[in-house]
Protein backbone atom coordinates (compact mmCIF):
# COMPACT_ATOMS: atom_id res chain seq x y z
CA UNK A 1 0.00 0.00 0.00
CA UNK A 2 2.77 2.21 0.61
CA UNK A 3 4.07 1.93 -2.70
CA UNK A 4 0.35 2.60 -4.57
CA UNK A 5 0.09 6.05 -2.25
CA UNK A 6 3.43 7.37 -3.42
CA UNK A 7 2.79 6.01 -7.10
CA UNK A 8 -0.47 8.28 -6.54
CA UNK A 9 1.23 10.96 -5.42
CA UNK A 10 3.64 11.38 -8.12
CA UNK A 11 1.14 10.99 -10.57
CA UNK A 12 -1.26 13.46 -8.88
CA UNK A 13 1.83 15.94 -8.49
CA UNK A 14 2.54 15.20 -12.20
CA UNK A 15 -1.41 15.76 -13.48
CA UNK A 16 -1.43 19.35 -11.25
CA UNK A 17 1.24 20.86 -13.28
CA UNK A 18 -0.27 20.53 -16.15
CA UNK A 19 -3.49 21.79 -15.22
CA UNK A 20 -4.53 25.42 -16.87
CA UNK A 21 -8.09 26.25 -16.17
CA UNK A 22 -10.36 26.05 -12.81
CA UNK A 23 -12.42 23.79 -14.34
CA UNK A 24 -9.68 21.14 -14.72
CA UNK A 25 -8.70 21.97 -11.14
CA UNK A 26 -11.85 20.90 -9.36
CA UNK A 27 -11.90 17.85 -11.38
CA UNK A 28 -8.23 17.36 -9.75
CA UNK A 29 -8.93 18.18 -6.73
CA UNK A 30 -12.42 15.57 -6.59
CA UNK A 31 -9.93 12.52 -8.08
CA UNK A 32 -7.37 12.60 -5.45
CA UNK A 33 -8.39 14.54 -2.07
CA UNK A 34 -12.17 14.91 -2.29
CA UNK A 35 -14.40 12.58 -0.18
CA UNK A 36 -14.08 9.57 -2.32
CA UNK A 37 -10.65 10.60 -3.47
CA UNK A 38 -8.00 8.39 -4.25
CA UNK A 39 -5.73 9.29 -0.88
CA UNK A 40 -8.74 9.72 1.40
CA UNK A 41 -9.57 5.97 0.26
CA UNK A 42 -6.29 4.93 1.19
CA UNK A 43 -6.48 6.90 4.31
CA UNK A 44 -9.93 5.24 5.13
CA UNK A 45 -7.95 1.75 4.25
CA UNK A 46 -4.97 2.11 7.11
CA UNK A 47 -7.31 -0.14 9.22
CA UNK A 48 -6.58 -2.95 7.11
CA UNK A 49 -3.14 -3.27 7.34
CA UNK A 50 -1.17 -5.60 10.02
CA UNK A 51 -1.16 -3.57 13.39
CA UNK A 52 2.49 -2.62 13.33
CA UNK A 53 2.52 -1.04 9.87
CA UNK A 54 -0.30 0.65 10.30
CA UNK A 55 1.28 4.12 12.54
CA UNK A 56 4.10 4.88 9.43
CA UNK A 57 1.50 4.53 6.88
CA UNK A 58 -1.16 6.96 8.46
CA UNK A 59 1.75 9.33 8.81
CA UNK A 60 3.28 9.63 5.65
CA UNK A 61 -0.09 9.61 3.94
CA UNK A 62 -1.05 12.21 5.74
CA UNK A 63 1.96 14.25 4.80
CA UNK A 64 1.63 13.51 1.20
CA UNK A 65 -1.97 14.99 1.13
CA UNK A 66 -0.92 17.82 2.67
CA UNK A 67 1.37 17.97 0.55
CA UNK A 68 -0.85 17.69 -2.49
CA UNK A 69 -3.28 20.29 -0.62
CA UNK A 70 -0.70 23.01 -0.87
CA UNK A 71 0.63 21.99 -4.06
CA UNK A 72 -3.26 22.43 -5.33
CA UNK A 73 -3.17 26.21 -3.37
CA UNK A 74 -0.52 27.22 -5.02
CA UNK A 75 -1.47 25.58 -8.46
CA UNK A 76 -5.23 27.15 -8.24
CA UNK A 77 -3.58 30.94 -7.20
CA UNK A 78 -1.44 30.92 -10.12
CA UNK A 79 -4.01 29.53 -12.64
CA UNK A 80 -6.55 32.40 -11.67
CA UNK A 81 -3.56 34.81 -12.09
CA UNK A 82 -3.06 33.49 -15.51
CA UNK A 83 -7.17 33.46 -16.10
CA UNK A 84 -7.54 37.76 -14.71
CA UNK A 85 -4.24 38.48 -16.77
CA UNK A 86 -5.70 36.73 -19.89
CA UNK A 87 -9.03 38.53 -19.86
CA UNK A 88 -7.66 41.90 -18.66
CA UNK A 89 -5.35 41.90 -21.97
CA UNK A 90 -8.47 40.50 -23.68
CA UNK A 91 -10.86 43.15 -22.91
CA UNK A 92 -9.03 45.59 -20.76
CA UNK A 93 -11.16 47.29 -18.00
CA UNK A 94 -11.25 51.08 -17.85
CA UNK A 95 -12.05 51.88 -14.04
CA UNK A 96 -12.43 55.72 -14.63
CA UNK A 97 -15.32 54.92 -17.10
CA UNK A 98 -18.70 57.14 -16.01
CA UNK A 99 -20.51 54.28 -14.56
CA UNK A 100 -24.22 53.49 -16.59
CA UNK A 101 -26.54 55.05 -14.71
CA UNK A 102 -29.79 52.60 -12.88
CA UNK A 103 -32.92 53.52 -14.74
CA UNK A 104 -34.92 54.86 -11.51
CA UNK A 105 -39.01 54.49 -11.83
CA UNK A 106 -41.22 57.86 -11.56
CA UNK A 107 -44.64 59.07 -10.32
CA UNK A 108 -47.16 58.18 -12.99
CA UNK A 109 -48.38 61.90 -14.04
CA UNK A 110 -51.89 61.81 -12.52
CA UNK A 111 -50.25 60.74 -9.04
CA UNK A 112 -48.07 63.75 -9.22
CA UNK A 113 -51.34 65.57 -9.78
CA UNK A 114 -52.94 63.94 -7.04
CA UNK A 115 -50.21 64.41 -4.19
CA UNK A 116 -50.27 68.41 -5.39
CA UNK A 117 -54.04 68.22 -4.71
CA UNK A 118 -53.97 66.76 -1.25
CA UNK A 119 -51.19 69.25 -0.31
CA UNK A 120 -52.98 72.52 -1.44
CA UNK A 121 -55.94 70.83 0.49
CA UNK A 122 -54.02 69.96 3.45
CA UNK A 123 -53.15 73.82 3.98
CA UNK A 124 -56.89 74.46 3.66
CA UNK A 125 -57.66 72.05 6.58
CA UNK A 126 -59.18 69.24 4.20
CA UNK A 127 -58.11 65.85 5.69
CA UNK A 128 -57.72 62.52 3.40
CA UNK A 129 -60.85 60.24 3.14
CA UNK A 130 -60.73 56.89 1.66
CA UNK A 131 -63.79 55.57 0.61
CA UNK A 132 -64.42 52.23 -1.31
CA UNK A 133 -64.24 51.63 -4.73
CA UNK A 134 -66.97 49.05 -4.73
CA UNK A 135 -70.55 50.32 -3.64
CA UNK A 136 -73.76 49.61 -3.07
CA UNK A 137 -76.71 51.05 -4.91
CA UNK A 138 -78.45 52.84 -2.54
CA UNK A 139 -75.11 55.22 -1.51
CA UNK A 140 -73.84 55.76 -5.23
CA UNK A 141 -77.26 56.79 -6.35
CA UNK A 142 -80.49 56.89 -3.87
CA UNK A 143 -78.56 58.71 -0.47
CA UNK A 144 -77.71 61.08 -3.27
CA UNK A 145 -81.21 62.14 -4.25
CA UNK A 146 -81.00 59.98 -7.03
CA UNK A 147 -83.71 57.94 -6.67
CA UNK A 148 -83.99 54.18 -8.61
CA UNK A 149 -85.81 55.05 -12.08
CA UNK A 150 -84.69 59.19 -11.75
CA UNK A 151 -83.91 60.15 -15.30
CA UNK A 152 -80.93 61.41 -13.38
CA UNK A 153 -79.35 58.43 -13.25
CA UNK A 154 -78.34 58.51 -16.80
CA UNK A 155 -75.92 60.21 -15.98
CA UNK A 156 -73.82 57.75 -15.20
CA UNK A 157 -73.52 54.18 -17.10
CA UNK A 158 -72.50 52.01 -14.07
CA UNK A 159 -70.71 48.97 -14.03
CA UNK A 160 -72.88 45.78 -12.27
CA UNK A 161 -71.47 42.65 -10.17
CA UNK A 162 -73.21 39.49 -10.13
CA UNK A 163 -74.27 40.85 -7.26
CA UNK A 164 -77.64 42.53 -6.98
CA UNK A 165 -77.10 45.89 -5.53
CA UNK A 166 -73.34 45.84 -5.96
CA UNK A 167 -72.05 48.04 -8.11
CA UNK A 168 -68.62 50.29 -8.93
CA UNK A 169 -68.83 53.60 -7.76
CA UNK A 170 -69.28 55.72 -11.30
CA UNK A 171 -68.53 58.76 -8.79
CA UNK A 172 -66.35 59.78 -5.49
CA UNK A 173 -69.56 60.98 -4.14
CA UNK A 174 -71.13 58.26 -2.05
CA UNK A 175 -67.85 58.75 0.04
CA UNK A 176 -69.61 62.04 1.27
CA UNK A 177 -72.53 59.61 2.42
CA UNK A 178 -69.99 57.67 4.15
CA UNK A 179 -67.61 60.27 5.15
CA UNK A 180 -70.49 62.11 7.25
CA UNK A 181 -71.55 58.62 8.91
CA UNK A 182 -67.93 58.21 10.18
CA UNK A 183 -66.84 61.71 10.82
CA UNK A 184 -69.91 63.54 11.38
CA UNK A 185 -70.57 61.34 15.21
CA UNK A 186 -74.51 61.58 14.09
CA UNK A 187 -74.32 64.79 11.98
CA UNK A 188 -72.87 66.51 15.47
CA UNK A 189 -69.21 67.62 14.39
CA UNK A 190 -68.42 69.75 11.22
CA UNK A 191 -66.76 68.11 8.55
CA UNK A 192 -63.48 68.98 6.35
CA UNK A 193 -62.80 66.39 3.83
CA UNK A 194 -61.39 65.24 0.82
CA UNK A 195 -62.14 62.13 -1.07
CA UNK A 196 -59.73 60.75 -3.78
CA UNK A 197 -60.39 57.61 -5.92
CA UNK A 198 -60.89 55.45 -8.51
CA UNK A 199 -64.63 55.38 -10.12
CA UNK A 200 -65.33 53.18 -12.66
CA UNK A 201 -68.56 54.05 -15.95
CA UNK A 202 -69.10 51.69 -18.16
CA UNK A 203 -68.33 54.08 -21.42
CA UNK A 204 -66.93 54.18 -24.83
CA UNK A 205 -63.75 54.57 -24.18
CA UNK A 206 -62.00 57.42 -26.31
CA UNK A 207 -59.53 60.51 -26.62
CA UNK A 208 -61.78 62.29 -23.78
CA UNK A 209 -63.44 59.36 -21.82
CA UNK A 210 -61.94 56.34 -19.70
CA UNK A 211 -63.99 53.31 -18.02
CA UNK A 212 -61.69 54.44 -15.33
CA UNK A 213 -60.47 57.47 -13.94
CA UNK A 214 -59.93 59.43 -10.86
CA UNK A 215 -62.06 61.88 -8.90
CA UNK A 216 -60.93 64.18 -5.73
CA UNK A 217 -64.23 64.79 -4.05
CA UNK A 218 -64.52 67.60 -1.72
CA UNK A 219 -66.95 67.80 1.63
CA UNK A 220 -67.82 71.00 4.08
CA UNK A 221 -70.18 70.22 6.61
CA UNK A 222 -70.43 73.17 9.26
CA UNK A 223 -73.02 75.23 11.32
CA UNK A 224 -73.03 78.29 8.91
CA UNK A 225 -71.25 76.99 5.32
CA UNK A 226 -72.82 79.55 2.68
CA UNK A 227 -72.24 79.84 -1.39
CA UNK A 228 -69.62 82.10 -0.66
CA UNK A 229 -67.06 80.12 1.46
CA UNK A 230 -67.88 77.61 -1.58
CA UNK A 231 -66.36 80.20 -4.19
CA UNK A 232 -64.08 81.53 -2.41
CA UNK A 233 -62.00 77.73 -1.07
CA UNK A 234 -62.31 76.85 -4.86
CA UNK A 235 -61.07 79.54 -6.09
CA UNK A 236 -58.21 79.71 -3.59
CA UNK A 237 -57.58 76.17 -4.15
CA UNK A 238 -57.48 76.75 -8.38
CA UNK A 239 -54.82 79.79 -7.65
CA UNK A 240 -52.53 77.75 -5.47
CA UNK A 241 -53.12 74.98 -7.47
CA UNK A 242 -52.77 76.88 -11.29
CA UNK A 243 -51.01 80.26 -10.00
CA UNK A 244 -52.65 83.40 -8.81
CA UNK A 245 -52.98 85.50 -11.65
CA UNK A 246 -54.87 82.63 -13.10
CA UNK A 247 -58.74 83.62 -13.75
CA UNK A 248 -62.09 81.18 -12.09
CA UNK A 249 -65.65 81.78 -13.01
CA UNK A 250 -68.47 79.74 -11.93
CA UNK A 251 -71.60 78.44 -14.17
CA UNK A 252 -75.12 77.62 -13.06
CA UNK A 253 -75.10 73.77 -13.52
CA UNK A 254 -77.04 70.88 -12.13
CA UNK A 255 -76.36 68.09 -9.71
CA UNK A 256 -78.78 65.91 -8.13
CA UNK A 257 -76.97 66.08 -4.68
CA UNK A 258 -76.01 69.63 -4.66
CA UNK A 259 -78.73 73.04 -4.56
CA UNK A 260 -77.37 74.76 -6.11
CA UNK A 261 -75.12 73.50 -8.56
CA UNK A 262 -72.10 75.16 -10.34
CA UNK A 263 -68.99 74.42 -12.44
CA UNK A 264 -65.67 75.72 -12.16
CA UNK A 265 -63.85 76.76 -15.17
CA UNK A 266 -60.39 78.42 -14.87
CA UNK A 267 -58.44 80.33 -17.77
CA UNK A 268 -57.02 77.68 -20.48
CA UNK A 269 -53.37 76.77 -18.81
CA UNK A 270 -52.18 76.61 -22.45
CA UNK A 271 -53.26 79.60 -24.39
CA UNK A 272 -54.07 81.98 -21.62
CA UNK A 273 -57.39 82.36 -22.94
CA UNK A 274 -56.68 83.44 -26.21
CA UNK A 275 -58.25 79.90 -27.92
CA UNK A 276 -56.45 76.92 -28.53
CA UNK A 277 -57.41 73.22 -29.60
CA UNK A 278 -57.18 72.18 -25.55
CA UNK A 279 -59.86 74.61 -25.02
CA UNK A 280 -61.59 74.19 -27.47
CA UNK A 281 -61.56 77.94 -28.37
CA UNK A 282 -63.77 78.69 -25.46
CA UNK A 283 -60.25 80.05 -23.47
CA UNK A 284 -61.95 78.12 -20.47
CA UNK A 285 -61.17 74.94 -19.10
CA UNK A 286 -63.60 72.88 -16.81
CA UNK A 287 -61.84 72.28 -13.24
CA UNK A 288 -65.19 70.36 -11.09
CA UNK A 289 -68.52 70.49 -9.92
CA UNK A 290 -69.38 71.70 -6.70
CA UNK A 291 -72.18 73.37 -4.81
CA UNK A 292 -74.29 73.18 -1.68
CA UNK A 293 -74.83 69.63 -0.38
CA UNK A 294 -78.77 69.45 -0.91
CA UNK A 295 -80.81 69.03 2.27
CA UNK A 296 -81.91 65.49 1.19
CA UNK A 297 -78.32 64.62 1.05
CA UNK A 298 -76.84 65.95 4.53
CA UNK A 299 -80.30 64.39 5.64
CA UNK A 300 -79.50 61.17 4.89
CA UNK A 301 -75.85 61.61 6.30
CA UNK A 302 -77.69 62.53 9.86
CA UNK A 303 -77.17 66.00 9.60
CA UNK A 304 -80.22 68.07 10.22
CA UNK A 305 -80.73 70.33 7.61
CA UNK A 306 -82.56 73.18 9.22
CA UNK A 307 -78.88 73.64 11.18
CA UNK A 308 -76.64 72.29 9.52
CA UNK A 309 -75.29 73.18 6.06
CA UNK A 310 -72.37 72.41 3.47
CA UNK A 311 -70.45 72.71 0.21
CA UNK A 312 -69.02 69.90 -2.00
CA UNK A 313 -66.79 69.22 -5.01
CA UNK A 314 -65.73 66.88 -7.55
CA UNK A 315 -62.87 67.41 -9.70
CA UNK A 316 -61.02 65.15 -12.26
CA UNK A 317 -57.42 64.66 -11.95
CA UNK A 318 -56.78 63.36 -15.31
CA UNK A 319 -58.03 65.77 -17.12
CA UNK A 320 -56.25 68.94 -15.02
CA UNK A 321 -53.04 66.92 -15.93
CA UNK A 322 -54.48 67.18 -19.57
CA UNK A 323 -55.00 70.76 -19.68
CA UNK A 324 -51.79 71.33 -17.53
CA UNK A 325 -49.22 69.32 -20.15
CA UNK A 326 -51.36 69.59 -22.97
CA UNK A 327 -51.97 65.91 -23.35
CA UNK A 328 -54.94 65.48 -26.10
CA UNK A 329 -55.81 61.80 -25.38
CA UNK A 330 -56.85 60.43 -21.67
CA UNK A 331 -55.98 57.08 -23.45
CA UNK A 332 -52.56 57.44 -22.67
CA UNK A 333 -53.11 57.73 -18.89
CA UNK A 334 -53.86 53.55 -18.91
CA UNK A 335 -51.33 52.58 -21.58
CA UNK A 336 -48.44 52.18 -19.83
CA UNK A 337 -46.63 53.86 -23.03
CA UNK A 338 -42.79 54.57 -21.28
CA UNK A 339 -42.53 57.14 -24.18
CA UNK A 340 -45.67 59.07 -22.61
CA UNK A 341 -45.19 58.19 -18.74
CA UNK A 342 -41.13 59.36 -18.98
CA UNK A 343 -41.87 62.55 -20.13
CA UNK A 344 -43.24 63.45 -16.37
N1 LIG B 1 -70.13 63.43 -8.78
C1 LIG B 1 -70.12 64.33 -9.90
C2 LIG B 1 -69.76 63.54 -11.15
O1 LIG B 1 -69.18 62.52 -11.08
C3 LIG B 1 -69.12 65.43 -9.68
C4 LIG B 1 -69.59 66.36 -8.62
C5 LIG B 1 -70.35 67.45 -8.94
C6 LIG B 1 -69.31 66.12 -7.29
C7 LIG B 1 -70.78 68.32 -7.98
C8 LIG B 1 -69.75 66.98 -6.30
C9 LIG B 1 -70.50 68.10 -6.67
O2 LIG B 1 -69.50 66.79 -5.01
O3 LIG B 1 -70.92 68.93 -5.71
O4 LIG B 1 -70.09 63.97 -12.23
Amino acid sequence: MLEQLDAIYSQALARLDGLTDGEALAEWQRRYLGKKGEITLLLRATGTLPQEQRAAFGQRANALRDALSAAYTERATAVRQAELSRSLEEAPLDVTLPGRRVPVGGLHPTTQTLRQIYAIWAEMGFQVFRSRDVEDDDTNFTLLNIPPHHPARDMWDTFHTTTPGVILRTHTSPGQIRAMHTYGENGTQPIRVILPGMCYRYEQISARSEIQFNQVEGLATGRNIRLTDLKGTITEFARRMFGPDKRVRFRGSYFPFTEPSLEVDIECILCGGDGCPVCKYTGWIEIAGCGMVHPVVLQNGGYDPREWSGFAFGMGPERMTMNVHGIQDIRYFWQNDLRFLEQF
